[in-house]
């Protein structure tokens, strides 16, 4: 029987031995083999049986399986962080003398990794503007991995998943691509030939601000690659993360879905807002990014982002609120909101904040759950003290 998105996501694999509604929660570091010939399969993927936690552990399996249904991929490993999944996968697929290739526009915490790190093993990475992205086989013929985001932490620019994959098949590259932002809910890029997605758990995927995690899914064969590293390298969540996960992502089409009318509500009303200079809302008909984010995003989700006149204006607004808060954080239940230069996107130097198109004037919002007409109102009393 065919199942629905939030069928999926309530309903795991269950533990038959007491008959308990919500998966235990195995918190161990090892598991005992019945005999020494247990061992005969410790280094296998996808072995039956447990052996270490920091090599799998079943609660984390059980949401592993969920998300990998969520995500329309073959299978899923669960991580420490979103950094971790990300430095982890690219590791993995990487070695010394290849190229990556990426777009300019990222979180913050991916640009140090490919910046300050990455050539430190050999990897040689070129960032590009996303019409070049669009005909890498122009300027990076040889490179192994692209390596992109949409919507784009924090502009919540588009870039077309479609075209992105076509470049890297032309040149024989794999593409991984980060999904934090939309969450499976409103986007599967698996399904436009994305090889690895990868997923900061603590935004969407967590949603309630207390679990540190991340997520990476795709078929087996690049899994395994995958799964071998995280042996290695060591970030695998713990199991009790892992447990708060599987309690929310219960919720999670339900939660996407005011996420996506909330945030649709307040840019609608930034729109008319004479002290916002722009909103940078994929929902938006007036966006430039509306028509791609139509093509790939069955919800625009719940992120946005304004810029106002300048700094001292960014942070008024964010100061005065009265129900948002201001973090540097996203994807929960409370609405969030963060000013990127002082925040996510600090560590970039002028230029790099330049190409990135961000400005000390634009403030971040991740919409969150409460009323949308509170969070309306809200809004427009702190924009009254800018
Ligand atoms: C788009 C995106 N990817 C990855 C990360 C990193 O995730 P984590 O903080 O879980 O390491 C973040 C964090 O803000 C993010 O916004």
């Amino acid at each position: 029987m065919t199942r629905g998105t939030a069928t999926d996501a309530i309903h795991g694999t269950r533990d038959t031995s007491e008959r308990s509604v919500t998966y235990p929660i195995y918190q161990t570091a090892a598991f005992a083999v019945e005999n020494s010939d247990g061992y005969a399969h410790i280094n296998d993927y996808n072995a039956d049986a447990f052996f270490y936690s920091r090599y799998d552990n079943p609660t984390l399996r059980q949401v592993s399986e969920k998300l990998a249904r969520l995500e329309h991929a073959e299978d899923c490993l669960l991580f420490a962080s979103g950094m971790n999944a990300i430095t982890t996968v690219l590791l993995a697929l990487l070695r010394s003398g290849d190229t990556l290739v990426a777009s300019r526009a990222l979180y913050g915490g991916t640009i140090t990794f490919l910046r300050d790190y990455a050539p430190r093993f050999g990897i040689n990475v070129v960032l590009l503007d996303t019409d070049e992205l669009y005909q890498a086989e122009k300027y990076v013929p040889e490179a192994k991995v692209v390596y992109f985001e949409t919507p784009v932490n924090p502009r919540c620019d588009c870039l077309s998943i479609r075209q992105v994959v076509a470049a890297a098949k032309r040149i024989g590259a794999l593409v991984v691509k980060d999904n934090t932002f939309a969450s499976p809910i409103n986007q599967t890029p698996l399904d436009l030939g994305v090889d690895l997605v990868i997923h900061s758990a603590t935004k969407y995927l967590g949603g309630h601000s207390d679990v540190t995690a991340g997520a990476v899914m795709g078929r087996q064969e690049l899994m395994k690659t995958v799964f071998s590293a995280r042996k290695v390298f060591g970030g695998t969540t713990s199991p009790h993360d892992a447990f708060l996960l599987d309690r929310s992502l219960k919720t999670l089409e339900l939660r996407m879905a005011q996420h996506n009318a909330s945030a649709l509500a307040l840019a609608q009303f930034f729109e008319h807002e004479p002290k916002v200079q722009q909103v940078f809302y994929p929902g938006l008909p007036s966006s430039p990014d509306y028509a791609v984010a139509c093509e790939q995003m069955s919800g625009f989700g719940g992120m946005l982002c304004i810029a106002l006149e300048n700094l001292d204006a960014a942070k008024a607004l964010c100061d005065h609120l009265q129900i948002g808060l201001n973090v540097a954080h996203l994807g929960t239940a409370e609405t969030l909101v963060s000013i990127p230069v002082l925040t996510s996107h600090s560590m970039l130097n002028a230029e790099e904040l330049k190409k990135a198109g961000l400005t000390p004037g634009m403030v971040r919002i991740s919409v969150g759950l409460e009323n949308t007409e509170d969070l309306i109102a809200d809004f427009a009393q702190a924009l009254g003290n800018v």
